[in-house]
């Protein structure tokens, strides 16, 4: 039985719970979001039982959603962070989110002053820069393929930056951590890879340091002793997995809506001091990452029995979508009040990234828009989506 065949039920799981619907392969080929927002207005269950991928729970509430993010005591993160197995069993763990507070702590500390506000001012000003010289470059071509020739190159290079990789690296790194958020991928054959990749660099950097972040990995001290090797592998591994997917993925988002809806591009492009609230717009309406946790011991969950050793997905876009909290949810607004949202996740693990994503995702609008105003889907050659852990638009040709 593959990923995609139906488990059998658990059979204490009522039959008015079970839902025929794959958090890895959604179903449409066009419109990563479009299925979630069916099933919330056919009025699917709060928490309901999916029998693909093994068997699992999923949340479409975002308050429920934000309830197990914030709660490591009940859901843990050490079997995995996926409702995929942990292949094989004994790899190394890629903390912290393979692990919970307190130890999720401790290595979440080795990365997490990167991530902060002083420390990206510097990054902003690369972004930007690098950004325009893409889109000058792009321009008098009258059309690009966006995925491959923009948002593969702007998070990734301004991530390859702080962690000191040649950029050259990036196209061996693209493909072994797309396979991580990809549903049907070889994931653990090239995670073997992306760890032989990191095991490299780590030793690399132990046996000659410089001010980057793999350095600071490399040779720092935990729990009043040096890092082990497989901890500086994992925590390394997992930097490059969150750091070379999510913000390409949501650019692809953003742009394909954009290229169908001329009156968004023409409302950002005549008032530029809306692309900070319509950044966390786009961040609310396309949510993309399915992450997991496991039922730590039996419990009742808003009336579910769950039993101990069970996953929970937590679909992010069932949260983005969610009428309780977003009114008319597949509306795009950029006067949106609700500022609330689960597309970072929340508590212990919640993205470290998502400050950089930010930064980011403003700079493509701030920059695009002036430069390249009216755009549109090349009708010859419509986009195709990418799903699993991740759901991404990986082909998205676009002409002005
Ligand atoms: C729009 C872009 C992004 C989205 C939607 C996103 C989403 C998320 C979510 C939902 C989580 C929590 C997962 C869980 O609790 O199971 C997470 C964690 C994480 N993200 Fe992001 N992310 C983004 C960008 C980034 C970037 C740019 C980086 C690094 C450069 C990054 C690195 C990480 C890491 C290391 C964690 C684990 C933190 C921990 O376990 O304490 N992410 N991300």
């Amino acid at each position: 039985m593959t990923a995609a065949d139906r488990a059998p039920v658990p059979a204490d799981v009522a039959p008015s719970l079970v839902v025929d619907f794959d958090g890895y392969r959604p179903g449409d080929n066009q419109n990563y979001h479009l299925p979630y927002a069916r099933l919330h207005e056919g009025g699917v269950p709060d928490i309901f039982w999916s029998p693909y991928n093994g068997g699992h729970w999923i949340l479409t509430k975002r308050a429920y959603l934000a309830e197990v993010f914030a709660d490591p005591a009940r859901f843990t993160s050490s079997e995995g962070s996926s409702v995929d197995p942990i292949e094989p069993p004994d790899r190394p763990r890629l903390v912290p989110i393979e692990a919970d507070p307190p130890r999720q702590q401790v290595f979440r500390k080795l990365f997490s002053p990167a991530f902060i506000a002083t420390a990206l001012k510097a990054r902003e000003a690369e972004a930007r820069a690098l950004a325009i010289e893409l889109i000058e470059t792009l321009k008098p071509r009258g059309r690009c393929e966006f995925v491959t020739e923009f948002a593969q190159h702007l998070p990734i290079r301004v991530f390859m930056n702080m962690v000191d990789l040649p950029e050259e690296d990036r196209e061996t790194l693209l493909p072994l951590a797309a396979a991580q958020v990809q549903a049907d991928a070889p994931k653990a054959e090239m995670l073997a890879l992306l760890f032989d990749y990191a095991g490299r660099r780590v030793a690399e950097r132990a046996a000659n340091p410089g001010d980057d972040l793999i350095s600071r990995i490399a040779t720092a001290q935990v729990e009043g002793r040096p890092i082990a090797l497989h901890e500086a592998i994992g925590v390394t591994t997992l930097l490059l997995i969150g750091g070379l997917d999510t913000v390409a993925s949501m650019m692809g988002h953003i742009m394909q809506f954009l290229a169908q809806h001329p009156e968004h591009r023409r409302q950002l492009a005549a008032d530029p001091t809306l692309s900070a609230a319509a950044t966390e717009e786009f961040l609310r309406r396309f949510a993309l990452t399915n992450s997991a946790r496991t039922v730590v011991t039996d419990l009742d969950f808003h009336g579910v029995r769950m039993r101990a050793g069970q996953k929970v997905m937590l679909a992010t876009p069932f949260g983005a979508l969610d009428p309780n909290d977003y009114p008319d949810p597949l509306r795009v607004d950029f006067t949106r009040k609700s500022n609330t949202k689960t597309t970072f996740g929340g508590g212990p693990h919640v993205c470290p990234g998502s400050m950089l994503a930010r930064i980011e995702i403003k700079i493509l609008l701030e920059e695009w828009l002036p430069r390249i105003p009216e755009f549109w889907l090349d009708e010859a050659d419509p986009p195709r989506i990418r799903t699993g852990v991740n759901g991404s638009v990986e082909h998205l040709p676009l002409m002005w």
